[in-house]
């Protein structure tokens, strides 16, 4: 049982509270860089399993508008509509902020 605790913290509590959260139908878009886990994989690349919803759906508004500037984000985000963020915001955020044991 102890062993199992660290994980537990790692659970973002969305998890808990909704864990059937589909899968966005453009989840491809961001996959190659931050996997569909939201663990990221390639150096530079932030993890976002886990992050709060909000802090995610903002990140998404700021490159759509052009407040924040990151050349393949500005682009990919661009072409997202305000469902699209939402979705993708939802999903990343009920991710599993911990790798498996
Ligand atoms: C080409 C690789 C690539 C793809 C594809 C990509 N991202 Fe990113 N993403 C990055 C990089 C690199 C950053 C860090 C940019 C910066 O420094 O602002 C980032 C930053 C972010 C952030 C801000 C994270 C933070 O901690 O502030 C969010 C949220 C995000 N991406 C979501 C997505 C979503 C959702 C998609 C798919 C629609 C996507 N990304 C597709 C590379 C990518």
């Amino acid at each position: 049982m102890r062993s199992l605790l660290p994980l537990l913290l790692c659970l973002p509590a969305s998890v808990l509270a909704a864990p059937d959260v589909p899968p966005p139908a453009q989840l491809g878009l961001c996959a190659a860089c931050h996997r569909d886990d939201g663990r990221a994989g390639e150096p530079g690349v932030p993890r976002i399993a886990g992050q709060d919803e909000t802090y995610l759906r903002d990140a998404l508004n700021a490159y759509r508008r052009g407040k924040r500037d990151h050349s393949a984000m500005r682009a990919i985000a661009g072409a997202l509509s305000d469902r699209d963020v939402e979705d993708f915001a939802r999903w990343y955020s009920t991710r599993p902020a911990c790798p498996p044991p």
